[in-house]
């Protein structure tokens, strides 16, 4: 069986040579050794894309694959309550995250010593013991809503040696008796993003926020605190992270959202299902403009694949079938909104404001909401209306 040392040796590397890991972080990966913050059971997608566990006590050598993989480790499903007889799938609720992505984003937050941290988002504790090497363990907190995982991350870490407070509450709401912070990192995505974490950060403080839509998930804003608790930030990265729990929204299944199926209106569209979901900042763009739609991709064995786009609060659905080689592809929509022919306006839309990339895209943020801007705080990018009309 490999050797942890040699392995996270290998990971090190691997992180360097991507140009992820830069030099005022690699002492802290080098010193912090994931296995010893990944529980023994874990979760990987079988052949159908099912969630199964493997266990470090029968499978030591994959489980340690595992936890040295720059890949995400699922580390709970469904909030850690047990599946009801006949249940099948289960959701991500908690993992260790790529190590890339970890490593991407503690370079992003540009922290100093001395300075003090706020992680939203503790999981396994790898990322706040991360953050305390480099900076001490008091000046790191960490907030967890799930208090069983809460409690895992607190013994792991003291076990490690890592003294961090670790509090089991719901980090939209920070972390008061712990503020003033001068950096706020969320490990967890937002789609509206809780004010409270500039209130607790210092004038000139960052925070690090996942920023989510319905319809793309993968944008990492940078957000600057002004004075007045403004903040203000633009994209800087692309990740992908699952939501705090209270912005977890509709769970969607085909199965019982997808209803009415003959009485679906009937098109065909020629732009290609790639140049809308395949694109990164065509993707981003679509969704700051279509809310509410849930996006679900199904291939087959032949190559083709189905495009689903699903509103479940207005009972809206729409799909798009691909098949290989295909020019124009036949479209079924149904319910109050029209969502695929949402979609493709929101693609011209893009077009016509000269094709976007992700950076020139901002996010202020008030105590009174959020607004998404391009290029500029003043020039103001609001969501379209949902369709009411129906075609
Ligand atoms: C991707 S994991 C975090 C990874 C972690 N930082 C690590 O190093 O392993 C996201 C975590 O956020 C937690 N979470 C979800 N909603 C939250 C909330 N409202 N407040 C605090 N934590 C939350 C989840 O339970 C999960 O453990």
């Amino acid at each position: 069986m490999a050797d942890p040392a040699e392995l996270s040796a290998r990971l090190v590397a691997e992180l360097t040579e991507a140009g992820d890991l830069v030099p005022q972080w690699r002492a802290a990966f080098q010193a912090v050794p994931r296995h010893r913050f990944v529980p023994d059971t874990v979760w990987v997608q079988d052949g159908d894309r099912r969630l199964v566990p493997v266990d470090r006590a029968d499978d030591e050598a994959r489980w340690l694959e595992l936890c040295y993989a720059n890949d995400f480790v699922v580390t709970q499903v469904d909030d850690g309550v047990p599946a009801e007889p006949g249940r099948v799938g289960r959701d991500i609720s908690s993992s260790a995250s790529r190590p890339d992505v970890v490593a991407s984003m503690l370079a992003a937050l540009e922290v100093e010593p001395g300075m003090n941290v706020l992680e939203i988002g503790t999981g396994t504790g790898w990322n706040a013991a991360l953050l305390a090497e480099r900076l001490g363990d008091d000046k790191v907190v960490s907030v967890e809503v799930d208090p069983a995982v809460a409690d895992r991350a607190r013994r792991v870490l003291w076990d490690a040696g890592y003294e961090i407070a670790v509090a089991a509450t719901d980090g939209a709401l920070g972390c008061p008796s712990f503020a003033p912070f001068d950096r706020v990192i969320a490990t967890v995505a937002a789609d509206q993003v809780p004010h409270a974490w500039a209130e607790q950060s210092r004038p000139g403080g960052r925070v690090l926020v996942p920023w989510t839509t319905d319809f793309h998930n993968g944008a990492l804003v940078s957000f600057t605190v002004e004075p007045d608790r403004t903040m203000r930030g633009r994209i800087v990265g692309n990740v992908a992270f699952m939501r705090l729990r209270a912005q977890r929204g509709r769970h969607v299944s085909l199965a019982r959202d997808v209803r009415h199926v003959e009485q679906a209106r009937c098109s065909s569209t020629g732009l290609h299902p790639y140049d809308v979901l395949g694109e990164y900042d065509v993707s981003l763009a679509v969704g700051l403009k279509v809310p509410r739609c849930k996006l679900i991709v199904r291939h087959d064995d032949g190559g083709a694949y189905a495009v689903w786009l699903v509103d479940p609060w207005s009972g809206s659905w729409a799909s798009l079938e691909h098949g290989p080689g295909a020019e124009t592809f036949p479209v079924r929509q149904h319910g109050p909104r029209s969502l695929w022919h949402e979609v493709e306006a929101a693609y011209h839309w893009w077009e016509d404001l000269d094709r976007p990339t992700a950076d020139r895209w901002g996010l202020t943020v008030t105590a009174e909401g959020q607004h998404v801007w391009l290029d500029d705080p003043g020039n103001l990018i609001g969501p379209s209306c949902p369709d009411q009309g129906g075609q």
